[in-house]
């Protein structure tokens, strides 16, 4: 398979097609461009999250927004090692790019601060036409704090360490010291106003605050400091947002008592740390989650116990009001668990956006199954040429078919993708990706009981015929739909059939009225040609063509 190395356009400035603005209908001014190009279009305005019903956006230049992103490997921001980030994200056609921004690295002796990379980083990705997510490598990467300065992580007596219920002491720094939240706070503020005064192109859009939070190897902090603040009351404010009555950790949380207590005091900790950020410059924040099984409860010592994980939603969501969304990082690579999260994390009170996945070619597909669900975003991870994989996370080796698998869905969406973030907020699309077992699933195109329409969507049948469908070889199907307006619908995927039914029981029959392929060019609607007879006899087929259909449906 061969991969095009595109050159990105220069960006244009754009208004959305009359049809498709009336068709959206969000009510803000939309400068629609192609995903590249609006990278770089910026209207001035600091990004925000908008929430409407329930739903989500992510506004840049005051439009919604969808991040087809990539995550770079941990030790690749430097200045050196962006030489080898690019390439990888142009063939992605990624329009964002998650970089970390270490403590370490901006605060290397206490007090003396070095943006020097960030600055570098700032005009390349300029250059290059992204946008930037930057993750904050603090108190916690991964439970530890590894990317803290030196003269913090050798600090124990100054930054304490979780010491265990067994005494033994943890490298994760504990989440109930003032010190350690003073040190980490005041380099995240200075981080935050040297954007503030550095990025009026807003090509920063989102910073990540701290890295899989949680304590591995021990449930919560027992030093004498903690155990106080645990034999104490629950603060007033978690009992109330939890509808809980007051009373002593144990009293309120009975045998969860260790762990709610670990996450409250570090999603209390990491409030702090983003609401003193964000009064230097107010642009989304937020925090990823290293799983918990999806399915079954598990004891806290098999998991960074405290992170934001499912069971432990509320408290975060309840302590941490200045984090805009939490997102699962996942690596799960079964349709089932996989699909699971996605339900536990998009929530009503919490938008869907999946920051890191495995960038193994058979997790590509559930970009379909997260843009459908309304996410802001999607990044395999590991996506650049430094020479690491982390295999079986994720790839084997970032080679050119793998970035296909992952490019394919961005290239397709790229076009569209301000259309899609648009009506995602109005709850107008849907997508479904191919589980290994079950070859047919149905997707219904709106509320269940009201949807006008819903689609059959079948794998592995060939595009003539009824074959029963057998599944593609590996499960690497997926397709996306999006309201219009009445009867209308825009339709692709790749390796899939797709078959329109109506959702309610009716004796009138229906017909495909009209079904054009097309693509989008700066917001406008480009007509290629109509497809018919055979090409609509026995569904609409999807193949490894970046394919892009409306649909109008009508009865007769
Ligand atoms: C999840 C972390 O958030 C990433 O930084 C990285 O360490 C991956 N795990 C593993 O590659």
């Amino acid at each position: 398979m061969s991969i095009q190395v595109s050159s990105r356009q220069r960006p244009v400035r754009q208004g959305v097609s009359a049809r498709l603005l009336s068709a959206a209908c969000v009510g803000f001014m939309v400068l629609f461009g192609s995903a590249a190009g609006s990278a770089q279009a910026s209207s001035g305005a600091i990004p925000k999250i908008v929430k409407q019903d329930g739903r989500y956006a992510l506004m840049v230049d005051d439009a919604p927004f969808l991040m087809l992103s990539a995550q770079v490997n941990n030790s690749s921001s430097w200045p050196a090692m962006l030489p080898k980030v690019w390439p990888a994200v142009t063939q992605l056609h990624a329009n964002t790019v998650e970089v970390p921004i270490a403590w370490q690295q901006i605060e290397p002796r206490e007090g003396e601060f070095d943006f020097s990379f960030l600055d570098t980083l700032l005009v390349q990705a300029r250059e290059q036409h992204v946008r930037l997510v930057l993750l904050w490598f603090g108190t916690w990467k991964n439970n530890g704090p590894a990317y803290a300065p030196e003269w913090v992580k050798l600090n124990n007596e100054r930054f304490p360490r979780v010491i265990n219920a067994k005494g033994v002491r943890r490298d994760s720094l504990s989440p109930n010291f003032q010190a350690t939240l003073e040190a980490d706070r005041k380099a995240f503020v200075a981080l935050m106003r040297h954007l503030q005064s550095g990025d009026a192109e807003r090509t920063v859009i989102m910073i990540q605050v701290e890295n899989e939070t949680g304590t591995y190897g021990a449930v919560r902090d027992y030093s004498p400091t903690a155990q106080k603040l645990f034999g104490g009351a629950v603060p007033q404010e978690l009992v109330k947002a939890l509808g809980a009555r007051p009373g002593t950790w144990t009293q309120v949380f009975g045998k969860n008592a260790d762990e709610f207590f670990q996450a409250y005091s570090i999603a209390h900790f990491v409030d702090q740390v983003a609401a003193s950020g964000k009064a230097a410059y107010p642009i989304p924040m937020f925090v990823n989650a290293a799983l918990r099984d999806p399915f079954r409860d598990q004891d806290p010592y098999d998991y960074a116990s405290g992170g934001p994980t499912w069971n432990v939603l509320d408290i975060w969501k309840a302590a941490a009001p200045s984090i805009d969304v939490i997102g699962p990082d996942i690596y799960l690579h079964d349709y089932r668990g996989y699909t699971r999260t996605l339900e536990l994390y998009g929530r009503a009170d919490n938008a869907l956006f999946v920051p890191e996945t495995g960038n193994a070619q058979e997790s590509a597909r559930f970009f379909f199954e997260v843009v459908g669900r309304g996410g802001l975003g999607f990044a395999p991870f590991g996506m650049d040429f430094t020479g690491y994989v982390n295999f079986p996370l994720g790839a084997p080796a970032l080679d050119e078919d793998t970035i296909e698998a992952f490019a394919r869905n961005y290239k397709l969406v790229e076009p569209m993708m301000r259309q899609l973030a648009a009506l995602n907020l109005r709850g107008k699309v849907w997508g479904a990706a191919e589980p290994a077992e079950v070859h047919v699933q149905h997707v219904v195109l709106g509320a269940a009981g009201n949807a006008p329409w819903q689609v059959e969507v079948s794998y592995g049948r060939g595009m003539f015929g009824e074959a029963d469908p057998k599944g593609n070889q590996t499960p690497s199907g997926g397709v996306l739909l999006a309201e219009l307006g009445p009867n209308e619908y825009l339709v692709t995927g790749y390796r899939a059939r797709v078959r329109f039914e109506r959702a309610q029981p009716s004796q009138m029959p229906f017909m495909l009225a009209r079904v054009e392929e097309g693509h989008y060019e700066q917001g406008h609607w480009i007509f290629e040609r109509l497809w018919n007879g055979d090409q609509t006899d026995w569904g609409l087929n999807f193949t490894n063509l970046p394919q892009v259909l409306r649909v109008r449906l009508a009865d007769y």
